[in-house]
C-alpha cells in the first residue's frame, strides 16, 4: 500500500514496508516537531542508529553490540563484529532451520520451553498467524511452557503424546530456573512414560548461547541451535528462537517474518528522521512525556490474533528502558513508561472508561489492519465494526464531549497514533515488531538509556534462594541478612 500524495500533504501520515502511521491526533505543531526533531539530533539519533547496525558496544555495561537486526539480514550482507563477519554462522542457523523443517515428519506435539524473551516472541507469532486461512501448516500441537507453577506443564503433559512428542529448550542463558526446571519435568515425563535414553535424546533439541550448558543437560551436539551473546533475550525471535514458526509454518515463512523485520531496518537506518517511522513513533511519547508529563502508555491492536502483542512489547520497553539512571548512571528525568494493553474491542470493554475519564492522560498507540481476518460469510461487516470501533475511540478520545453533567464530559485531548497494516501475514507481523524494537531503541537514545541490559531483574532472584531453602526446612525462621522480618513472618505463614 503506498501513500496517496494528497494524503501525505497532510503531514500526519507516514509509510515505511507499507505500514502507515498517522499522528494526527498527537496534537503536536509544526514548531514542536521541529524542535523534537533537533533535540532527536542534539542527542545524536543518527550516530546511534548507526553505531547499532555497525556492532558497536552499544551494551555499554555488558561491552557487547546488540546485532539483532543481523539475524534478519537476508542479503547476508557482511556484518562485522571484531572483523570478523557474522553473516556465515547466522546462514549457517538458517540451513540447519531449513533441514529440520524438512526432517520432521509424523511429531504430533512440540514443547516450546523458555521464558521472557524465550517465550513471547515464538508465542506471538504462533498465535498471529494461525488465523490465516490458507497458511501450509504442519498441524503440530505447538505448546508454550514458560512459567514454574505446574499448571501450564500439567495441561500440556495431559494433552501430548509422549512417542510422537519433541521438546525445544530455549533459554540464552540455559541457566534459568523456570526454563530447566521445567525441562527437567518433561525429560522425567518422558522417562515415565516408557522413552528410552536414545529415545529421549533424539526428542530434545536446544537454542541457546550457552552450548556447553544445553550439553551438559543431555542435548546433542546436532540438535544445539545457537545463537550468540550479541543478541539480546528480547530481541531474539529472529534468530533460532523462532524455530517454532519454520516448524509450524514452513521455512518459507519464517524468512518472509525476517523480510517483514529487514525491510523496518532498512527504512530505519535510510529514511531522514523527518520520514522515519521508529523514530516519529518515539518522539511523539518523547512529546507526551515532556509535555504532559504522561507516566503509562496503551498500545490497542484491533486484531485478537495480536492480543499476545502487548505482553511482547511490555518485556521489550520495560525491560529495555525501565531504567532511573543514564548511560553514565546519572539520574534521568524521564523514562520508560508503564505499558499496557489487550486486543480491541475486548479492551472498550475493560479499561476504555479510564482511558476516557481517568484522571490520567494515556497516550495509545491504535493498530488497525486493513483486511478481514477470516473467509467467514460475515468477515467483511465484522471488520468493518472492529475498524469503526478504533477510529471512533480514537476520535472520542482526542475531542471529548462538553456536557452540563460532569460526570458524562468528556475531558478529550487523550493523543493517539493509528498505525495500519495491509494484513496480518508473516511479512507484515515481523514488520510490525521490528518498527517496535527500532521504536524502543530510539526511545532509549533519546533518554540517553542502555536498553540492552536488564540488571534489574537479578536481585528477586538472588533473594529467592535462601527462601525457597526456608520453605523446604520447614523451620521456624527468623530473620537475617537475607530474610528480612515481614518476610520471615511470611515464610513461617506458609510452613505453619
Ligand atoms: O527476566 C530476565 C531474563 O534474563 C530476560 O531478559 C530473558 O528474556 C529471560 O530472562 C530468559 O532468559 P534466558 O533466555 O537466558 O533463559
Amino acid at each position: 500500500m503506498s501513500l496517496n500524495p494528497a494524503l501525505k500533504q497532510a503531514n500526519t501520515l507516514f509509510c515505511a514496508a507499507d505500514i502507515v502511521l498517522d499522528d494526527a491526533y498527537q496534537g503536536i505543531n509544526a514548531k514542536s516537531w521541529k524542535s523534537l526533531f533537533a533535540q532527536a539530533r542534539r542527542a545524536n539519533l543518527e550516530g546511534f542508529i548507526f553505531d547499532l547496525f555497525a556492532g558497536k558496544p552499544v551494551n555499554q555495561s555488558e561491552n557487547r553490540p546488540a546485532l539483532h537486526a543481523a539475524l534478519r539480514n537476508l542479503d547476508k550482507k557482511p556484518v562485522l563484529l571484531d572483523g570478523k563477519d557474522v553473516m556465515p554462522a547466522v546462514s549457517e542457523v538458517w540451513r540447519r532451520i531449513e533441514g529440520l523443517c524438512n526432517k520432521w515428519v509424523g511429531i504430533t506435539d512440540v514443547i516450546h520451553i523458555g521464558i521472557g524473551g524465550s517465550d513471547f516472541g515464538p508465542r506471538l507469532a504462533i498465535e498471529a498467524l494461525a488465523h490465516i486461512p490458507d497458511i501450509e501448516t504442519r498441524g503440530m500441537r505447538m505448546h508454550f511452557l514458560a512459567n514454574i507453577d505446574t499448571a501450564e506443564l500439567a495441561r500440556i503433559l495431559q494433552r501430548a503424546l509422549p512417542h510422537s512428542t519433541r521438546v525445544i529448550i530455549v533459554s540464552k542463558s540455559f541457566t534459568t530456573l523456570e526454563t530447566t526446571k521445567n525441562a527437567k519435568a518433561v525429560v522425567r515425563w518422558l522417562k515415565d512414560s516408557g522413552r528410552t535414553e536414545s529415545q529421549i535424546h533424539n526428542a530434545l533439541f536446544a537454542v541457546t548461547a550457552n552450548v556447553p550448558a544445553a550439553k551438559e543437560f543431555g542435548v546433542k551436539e546436532d540438535n544445539i541451535f545457537p545463537f550468540w551473546d550479541w543478541v539480546g533475550g528480547r530481541y531474539s525471535v529472529w534468530s533460532a528462537v523462532g524455530l517454532p514458526i519454520a516448524l509450524q509454518y514452513g521455512f518459507e515463512t519464517f524468512k518472509e517474518f525476517l523480510a517483514g523485520a529487514q525491510a523496518i531496518d532498512q527504512h530505519y537506518q535510510t529514511a531522514p528522521l523527518e520520514e522515519n517511522l521508529p523514530v516519529i513513533m518515539a518522539l511523539t511519547l518523547l512529546y507526551q512525556q515532556q509535555k504532559h508529563h504522561i507516566k503509562s502508555f496503551a498500545v490497542i491492536p484491533y486484531a485478537d490474533a495480536l492480543d499476545w502483542f502487548p505482553k511482547w512489547l511490555q518485556q521489550l520497553d520495560m525491560e529495555s528502558n525501565g531504567k532511573s539512571v543514564d548511560r553514565d548512571g546519572k539520574p534521568v528525568k524521564f523514562s520508560c513508561p508503564v505499558v499496557f494493553g489487550s486486543s480491541g474491542n475486548n479492551a472498550q470493554h475493560s479499561y476504555f472508561q479510564l482511558l476516557h475519564q481517568g484522571t490520567e492522560v494515556i497516550p495509545i498507540d491504535f493498530i488497525a489492519i486493513r483486511e478481514p481476518m477470516s473467509h467467514l460469510p460475515e468477515a467483511k461487516e465484522h471488520h468493518r465494526i472492529l475498524l469503526s470501533n478504533c477510529l471512533a475511540q480514537a476520535q472520542a478520545l482526542a475531542n471529548g464531549k462538553q456536557t452540563d453533567n460532569p460526570n458524562n464530559t468528556y475531558p478529550g485531548k487523550r493523543p493517539s497514533n493509528l498505525l495500519i497494516l495491509p494484513k496480518l501475514n508473516a511479512f507484515y507481523l515481523g514488520a510490525l515488531l521490528s518498527l517496535y524494537e527500532n521504536r524502543t531503541t530510539t526511545l532509549g537514545a533519546l533518554w540517553n538509556i542502555n536498553s540492552f541490559d536488564q540488571p534489574g531483574v537479578e536481585l528477586g532472584k538472588v533473594l529467592a534462594k535462601p527462601i525457597e531453602a526456608a520453605l523446604r526446612n520447614k523451620d521456624h525462621v527468623q530473620a537475617d541478612d537475607n530474610i528480612d522480618a515481614i518476610t520471615a513472618a511470611r515464610i513461617n505463614l506458609f510452613n505453619s
